[in-house]
């Protein structure tokens, strides 16, 4: 993905893996980045400002109140001007500190006044790491939509060996694309109407494949990438909406400014959206729930035995089925995957579950369906001609798609 224009603020606090960083900043500025670094002062002891400076194109910031310099509301016009900030490495007491509220140099300020998604890069000793308070506050700044990358586990710099190394430059500069891909900068809203679009609406939205297991290595799945129920998540948020987003594994990171439950299992999907069924008016069922899953999950490996096998499977439980038809005043927006006779097939499901809304779309059409960040759907709804879209980007797709929703509302 090409970075252009992006405005992504590097912060440093002080770990030996410093060292690393610039090799970050530059394939970010490689990609179309601008990127400016922060630097604790205790990151100045490991590696020199003029490096990142140098690496960056621009001046470091290092002090909250520099002498002879104007710089009036810095870290606010810093906080605004970021579309994403990466903390690499953040230490142990830049995670209490942010976790605390506490803003007592110009990194943990700027972190204090922005509103933009902040992928943390934890580096320390492994015990350091373990130590409950620390994992106290890293929970805690998840918990309310900080993105966490790593720590790897490997040998570290003090000789000892455990979770806790910086994972390296590559794989962060992929986490921070993905973050921008999939997290936006919370926008103030631009007037009283655009504001009311969503809020007081509590919307539901399921992602992802589910995983159903075989034995205790082995599982039955599907190649859904969870990008659709995210895009809609984050749209949804945008507006205003109260957003569940409840999601089946992906490599997505839990987009900011909703609560996101993490769940394993079609039964599992199941249990998440029917016990919070009652309080939400919309569900948007954007997973790929598994169809069937093994009669039997043993407990151990199934040993390869030459001959052929059969596995035995029951069906699961339809989720949108079930809640069709507990529903009162929600509005089910469900979505057909079909291979054939799509807009058949749709209605045939529009009805069998009860929905409002039925989105069709094929994995066949090219650019459609699973893992593209593009997909092309034909709208459904009861008593309506169908409604076809072109193909587009996955995030346009969901905020047209919200605009149905919110008028539906
Ligand atoms: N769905 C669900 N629970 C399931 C399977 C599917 O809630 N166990 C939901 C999906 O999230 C989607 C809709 O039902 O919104 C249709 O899913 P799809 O896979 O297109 O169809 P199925 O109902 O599973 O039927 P089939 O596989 O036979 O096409």
């Amino acid at each position: 993905m090409s970075l252009k224009d992006k405005r992504i603020l590097v912060g440093m606090t002080g770990g030996i893996a410093c060292y690393k960083v610039p090799y970050l900043v530059r394939q970010l500025r490689q990609a179309g980045a601008e990127v400016r670094v922060v630097m604790t002062s205790s990151a100045t002891k490991f590696i020199t400002p003029l490096t990142l400076e140098t690496v960056s194109g621009q001046p470091v910031a290092l002090e909250m109140f520099p002498s002879n310099e104007f710089i009036a509301t810095r870290h606010i016009d810093m906080a605004e001007w970021s579309e994403l900030v990466v903390v690499a490495p953040a230490t142990a007491n830049f995670l209490g500190k942010v976790a605390g509220g506490i803003c007592d140099d110009f990194l943990t300020t700027v972190i204090c006044a922005t509103k933009s998604p902040i992928l943390v890069v934890p580096a320390m000793n492994p015990n350091m790491w373990q130590h409950p308070p620390t994992q106290k506050n890293a929970a805690y700044l998840k918990k309310i939509g900080f993105q966490f990358i790593g720590p790897a586990t490997g040998e570290m710099a003090c000789d000892q060996w455990g979770e806790g190394r910086m994972v390296e430059p590559d794989e962060i500069y992929t986490a921070a694309v993905s973050v921008l891909k999939t997290t936006r900068k919370k926008k103030a809203p631009k007037t009283p109407k655009e504001k009311a679009n969503l809020s007081g609406k509590r919307i539901l939205v399921t992602a992802g494949p589910c995983r159903e297991p075989i034995d205790p290595v082995r599982y039955i799945s599907n190649r859904s990438s969870g990008k659709m129920g995210y895009a809609l998540a984050i749209a949804a948020a945008d507006l205003g909406a109260e957003v569940t987003l409840v999601t089946g594994p992906t490599s997505l990171p839990d987009p900011i400014g909703m609560t996101t439950i993490s769940v394993e299992t079609t039964e599992d999907m199941y249990r998440a959206v029917s016990g919070r069924f009652s309080r939400i008016d919309c569900l948007i069922m954007a997973a790929a729930p598994a169809d069937y899953t093994p009669s039997n999950v043993l407990d151990q490996k199934i040993k390869k035995s030459g001959a052929d096998s059969t596995l035995s499977l029951k069906p699961t439980i339809d989720i949108l089925e079930r809640l069709g038809h507990r529903k009162k005043k929600q509005l089910l927006v469900g979505f057909a995957l079909e291979t054939e006779n799509g807009v058949a097939n749709a209605r045939k499901k529009l009805k069998l579950k009860n929905l409002d809304l039925i989105l069709l779309n094929s994995p066949c059409d090219p650019g459609s369906g699973f893992d593209h960040d593009t997909n092309q759907v034909t709208l459904i709804r009861p008593g309506r001609k169908p409604d076809q879209w072109p193909l587009q980007n996955k995030d346009a797709l969901a905020g047209r798609l919200l605009d149905v929703i919110v008028a539906m509302l």
